[in-house]
């Protein structure tokens, strides 16, 4: 075995464990989701259905970014019954903004569950856990630990960060993913689990940073490998990541008397449920003619510039056309979508990549 990817004794493991956890707490993180030691000690207990919401949030998410979303879905839906009687469309037009839609589509499935499959309660342990939609085995192991205080391995982004460094792990990510959860196992404390993974997530989040860790605040920096070896910003290390695959592709956008043309997206696939404009396939070869896609009118003009987007997969290109629609227009029924109001733009919640389409587009209308 990799010398460096030893185990801890039993007491090095006992005196990581309470270190961590004074550190939290004294300096952890207090966040709107969490239910902080001195909380727990004044009686409030955490709300799986609150936790869980702000674990989906989090995902590729920040914490800043999540909260007024966090705090907006508790006030319109304090109850996972609430949600689940929601109008999906609502759901999703609540998540623009936030990325990853696949997410706000498992929000609703899940919560739909929890309310007819489990009386409203979510399920108290990991393994029933993961038989919810969108629960992976992160969010299951945190919702367990947090809540119900399950001795779970919870094992996040910024714990692989931390974990890889405290033992110096040589394998690169993603193969070194089992070992990484092998060696948090055998740290994460069973007294108080929910503390200690929150705990260290913090950690990860603050001070065991990617780039310029400081080492100099850190309680575990003497049980740190890669600190005693001088190189933490080194790990984890990563197999080289392969070019982004380009997709291209066109869309069109009607304008009339104060009006846009907008049209939902296919349930499946990306941006799935979500709004968006009318537009081609997006396509691994640059389009040599967008246009012939082009719904009516036919007076389109290509805007200066293109929208680029980075989704997880891809880097998306595209081109985007302008029209006007003769007046009236928005009065009769277009079968390619519906008039939006465009000084009520925001309620159609449209996902970044077409806010940016929109933007354009406007700053090319005369
Ligand atoms: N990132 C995602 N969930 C978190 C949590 N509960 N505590 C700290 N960081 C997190």
């Amino acid at each position: 075995m990799d010398k460096h990817s030893s185990v801890k004794s039993v007491q090095e493991t006992r005196d990581m464990r309470a270190a961590l956890l004074t550190w939290y707490d004294t300096g952890g993180r207090s966040l709107p989701w969490r239910i902080r030691p001195e909380d727990r000690r004044k009686g409030r207990a955490a709300d799986p259905y609150a936790v869980w919401l702000s674990e989906i949030m989090l995902q590729q998410t920040t914490t800043v970014h999540a909260a007024p979303y966090w705090e907006k879905f508790l006030e319109r839906f304090p109850a996972v019954e609430d949600l689940a009687r929601a109008d999906r469309d609502e759901v999703l037009a609540m998540w623009a903004g936030l990325g990853y839609y696949a997410r706000a589509r498992n929000l609703h499935k899940c919560a739909l569950s929890v309310t007819q499959d489990w009386g409203g309660i979510f399920p108290k342990t990991e393994a029933q856990l993961l038989t919810l939609p969108g629960i992976g085995p992160y969010t299951a192991a945190t919702i367990a630990a947090i809540c119900y205080g399950e001795a779970t391995n919870i094992v996040d982004g910024n714990v692989e960060r931390v974990i890889s460094r405290i033992f110096a792990v040589q394998a690169a990510l993603p193969k070194a993913r089992a070992e990484i959860r092998r060696l948090a196992g055998t740290l994460a404390d069973p007294v108080r689990p929910g503390d200690y993974g929150q705990a260290l997530m913090d950690l990860g989040a603050t001070l065991c940073a990617p780039q310029s860790p400081k080492c100099g605040l850190c309680v575990w920096r003497k049980n740190c490998a890669a600190f005693k070896a001088g190189d933490p910003q080194t790990y984890p290390k990563k197999t080289p990541k392969k070019k982004q695959p380009k997709r291209y592709g066109a869309v069109f956008v009607l304008f009339s008397e104060g009006h846009v043309l907008l049209q939902r997206r296919a349930d499946n696939g990306l941006l799935g449920g979500m709004m968006g404009f009318p537009g081609t396939e997006w396509t691994s070869a640059p389009l040599s003619q967008g246009l012939a896609f082009a719904p009516e009118p036919r007076n389109w003009e290509l805007c200066a510039g293109e929208i680029k987007h980075v989704f997880t997969h891809f880097n998306l290109y595209l081109q985007v056309y302008r029209a006007e629609a003769p007046c009236g227009a928005i009065k009769e029924v277009n079968a390619a979508g519906d008039w939006a109001d465009l000084s009520a733009i925001k309620d159609y919640a449209l996902p970044t990549v077409f806010a940016k389409v929109l933007r354009l587009a406007q700053k090319e209308a005369p």
